[in-house]
């Protein structure tokens, strides 16, 4: 994240109920006009009863340069403030699970989906688990074995693989769900609900994992940050083409901080077997 002058930081009215945590200013421009804050709008977010009939209710979240580049020099991080990384970590106090693919793993070196001991309380609060599920997927199970998601010991991972490769023995509890004919990703959100009660996930990229999930109709809202920056040379962006038809968004919301804007669209037609 680069940095944040953090003038917008305002001590938490919630802190002594039921939203832990500093948090940040932001402006609501859509759809009414009011200052709020991150943990406030973010507390809103009632996904429990969202799900499917078949697969969990999927959340996407990217942060982007205005020329629309989801990395800098390789990597997500300077892309976005401080009160990105806030909307980021409060999201995933809303959600059962965060899924990612191999390759922002590999990049970003993930540690414990939620580390603020007072974020895991608030999730226990509002009847979730402790740490969301953490998961995985890739083909050749080449994953960071030593990034602290792995090493710390909290929550739980489940990766899925086509790979009989062994995972190494690690502190976080890890299961592998094998598909030796390939990962399809209906089946990874269809075996989430089924066998872990799975009903909200956070996608959090990066751009191949959300192509494939786009083009199968499997997401149902996309959180976008628009950080106002030019990254001006050849980046990832925020998803792999092709998809098979243009993909329809209707904005949700839209809120603002130092010329930062936060986007929640809901994705057309994903919700048409709900
Ligand atoms: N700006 C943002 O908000 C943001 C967010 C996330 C990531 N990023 C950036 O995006 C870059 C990574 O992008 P990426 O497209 O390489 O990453 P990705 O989508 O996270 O990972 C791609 C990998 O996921 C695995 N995978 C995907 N679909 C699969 C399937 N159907 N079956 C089995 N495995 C599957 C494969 O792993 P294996 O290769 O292990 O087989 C594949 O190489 C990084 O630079 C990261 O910083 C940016």
């Amino acid at each position: 994240m680069s940095a944040d002058s953090g003038t917008s930081e305002v001590a938490d009215p919630y802190r002594e109920s039921r939203i832990p945590g500093e948090t940040r200013r932001v402006r609501r421009l859509l759809p009414d006009l009011v200052t709020t804050t991150v943990a406030e709008q973010l507390a809103q977010l009632e996904l429990k009863e969202l799900a499917h009939p078949d697969r969990p209710y999927v959340l996407m979240n990217f942060a982007s340069t205005v020329d629309g580049r989801a990395t800098i020099d390789g990597r997500s991080g300077p892309i976005g403030t401080r009160t990105d990384m806030e909307m980021l970590q409060r999201l995933r106090t809303r959600v059962d699970a965060v899924m990612i693919g191999a390759g922002t793993m590999r990049i970003e070196r993930y540690g414990r989906m939620v580390s603020d001991p007072a974020l895991r309380a608030y999730r226990e609060r509002t009847l979730l688990s402790h740490d969301p599920l953490g998961v995985l997927v890739t083909r050749g199970m080449d994953l960071p074995w030593d990034a602290s998601l792995f090493t710390n010991g909290g929550g739980r991972v489940v990766v899925f693989t086509q790979s009989d490769a062994e995972p190494p023995e690690t502190a976080t509890p890890v299961t592998c769900v094998r598909r030796p004919d390939g990962v399809d990703l209906a089946d990874v959100l269809g075996w989430l609900l089924r066998e872990r009660g799975i009903r909200s996930v956070l996608c959090e990229g990066g751009p191949t994992i959300h192509g494939e999930l786009q083009a199968r109709g499997l997401v149902d809202e996309l959180f976008l940050t628009i950080a106002p920056k030019l990254a001006g040379r050849e980046e990832r962006s925020i998803l792999t083409a092709p998809l098979p038809d243009v993909v329809g968004l209707d904005l949700e919301w839209l809120l603002e901080s130092q010329g930062e804007l936060f986007t929640r669209y809901r994705v057309r037609g994903a919700e048409q077997d709900r």
